[in-house]
């Protein structure tokens, strides 16, 4: 059977004909469809051989010979659109990536929740408060976040926001990924202040003075910045969740790369990785519907709820042809239920044939609520689910493949506990997430040093075994 990808009969409208979860009820639809109209006609925002690079890359972290790390904001802003908010994210996980690096000896694969991450699903489609019900905040895409009818509005003029705003993000990373701050030789200077003195700072302070020796000892051989790109440009790669149909359809476009005479494949322009949500993932659905039919590499959240039969069934839609790395499941169990949840669903496809990434969300399993009634997480689950994925696929003999978190590099007060020690009294100081609580630049770097621990132990286990054979 032809894939969709392949095939002439799939549509970038093909998931208006399936019920679609999370739509936010535009009140004036011609809007809606002008602001669709104007998409269709501007410049996607990446290009399908990135697309193809990544998915080059991707399939490397489900052999097991790369690692994957997706991270950025729960939702971005419109209103934070001065570069910081973009930098500071790049920055730690350009920090994040060094120590992994350094540890499992593996390529890291990263992804930013960046430039276009601004549709949320939500658990209710309407809020109240002192007696007002309004419409829930759906992201910046959708309406805004204050509590007054204005705001609330579903607008379509924000699609057009959204693209341009993503667009200005995307520049900015190609910049930075590629204009000199990402150089290997700047790796001391991309420790933000107030994680310097920390421990955490310090242990980084100390590899990048081993790394630094390195690159010196390798200039000396005859490799520098100026003669080797590696050393001077970073790959970077955007992603968002597929939410908002009408948007994502309006940036789907067709490969001009193709070979004459064969069918072009289909891609959505609006970011290299696509994810579908928790909520959002039911078989008959429009999102994996929309989803299916793109060549991009594609995520999917899975929850608690999920058993072997759905992945399976989620699998055989969204890779038919069984490509390595196509997918990415991002499994976000919760600590504590990840031992008795995530083995099944190991064993059968591991059983299945499908070579997918698995990455570990300890995130959205985590999410609970303060003294003073904001939503936090507490570090220490967060620590906890990451070493039980761990664990769960050195007992199946699968990959551990990727971590996907929710994080800044700023110095916000939204997670509780880490090195900082952060409790219910100091979230209110600092907390400017616009959705979910994330990882502060201290919290960010402490986990990576905690999953290059546990990559480097997987590392030992590996060599063991091919000692053995
Ligand atoms: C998210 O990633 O912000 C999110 C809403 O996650 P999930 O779909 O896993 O709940
Ligand atoms: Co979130």
């Amino acid at each position: 059977m032809k894939s969709p990808t392949e095939s002439s009969t799939w549509q970038p409208g093909a998931w208006r004909h399936r019920p679609a979860r999370q739509m936010p009820a535009y009140p004036d639809l011609a809007a809606l469809d002008a602001a669709c109209a104007q998409l269709r006609q501007f410049p996607p925002l990446i290009f399908s051989g990135e697309v193809q690079a990544l998915r080059t890359q991707l399939a490397e972290v489900a052999a097991g010979r790369a690692f994957l790390l997706q991270g950025g904001d729960c939702a971005e802003s419109f209103d934070t659109l001065d570069g910081e908010a973009a930098r500071e994210t790049f920055r730690v996980m350009l920090q994040m990536a060094v120590v992994l690096t350094y540890a499992a000896a593996r390529p890291v694969v990263k992804v930013g929740r960046i430039a276009g991450q601004y549709a949320k699903p939500r658990s209710a489609d309407t809020e109240t408060q002192g007696g007002l019900t309004l419409p829930s905040y759906r992201g910046d895409i959708v309406n805004g976040a204050a509590f007054t009818p204005e705001a609330r509005a579903p607008q379509p003029e924000r699609l057009l926001r959204a693209y341009s705003a993503s667009a200005a993000t995307l520049n900015l990373l190609r910049a930075l990924a590629q204009g000199g701050f990402a150089d290997l030789h700047q790796l001391h200077g991309w420790t933000a202040d107030f994680v310097r003195a920390s421990p955490q700072g310090q242990r980084y302070q100390e590899l990048a003075d081993r790394i630094g020796e390195t690159l010196a000892f390798m200039a000396a051989c005859g490799f520098t910045s100026e003669n080797t790109p590696q050393l001077r440009e970073v790959a970077f790669y955007t992603s968002h969740e597929a939410l908002l149909l009408p948007y994502e359809e309006a940036l789907t476009r067709r490969d001009a790369a193709a070979t004459p005479g064969a069918d072009a494949r289909w891609f959505g322009a609006s970011a290299h990785m696509l994810w579908l949500g928790e909520r959002t993932r039911q078989l008959d659905g429009a999102h994996i519907e929309y989803l299916r039919g793109i060549a991009n590499p594609v995520g999917v959240k899975i929850g608690p709820s999920a058993t072997p039969d759905d992945v399976l069934a989620l699998l055989a839609a969204l890779d038919p042809a069984r490509e390595p790395g196509r997918v990415v499941l991002i499994t976000r169990m919760g600590a504590g239920q990840l031992p008795a949840k995530l083995p099944p669903l190991l064993a059968a496809v591991k059983a299945s044939g499908h070579a997918v990434v698995w990455s570990c969300d300890p995130m959205h399993g985590n999410t609970v609520t303060s003294a003073h009634g904001v939503k936090t997480r507490d570090f220490g689950q967060v620590v906890r689910e990451v070493r039980e994925f761990f664990d769960a696929h050195a007992q199946a003999g699968t990959v551990a493949g990727g971590l996907h978190v929710e994080l800044t590099g700023q110095d916000v007060t939204e997670c509780r506990g880490g090195g900082q020690n952060l409790t219910d009294d100091s979230l209110q100081a600092r907390y400017t997430s616009a959705c979910d609580p994330r990882l502060n630049g201290s919290q960010s770097l402490e986990l990576a040093f905690l999953v290059a621990d546990l990559l480097k132990a997987q590392r030992g286990g590996a060599m063991k075994s091919i000692a053995k054979t």
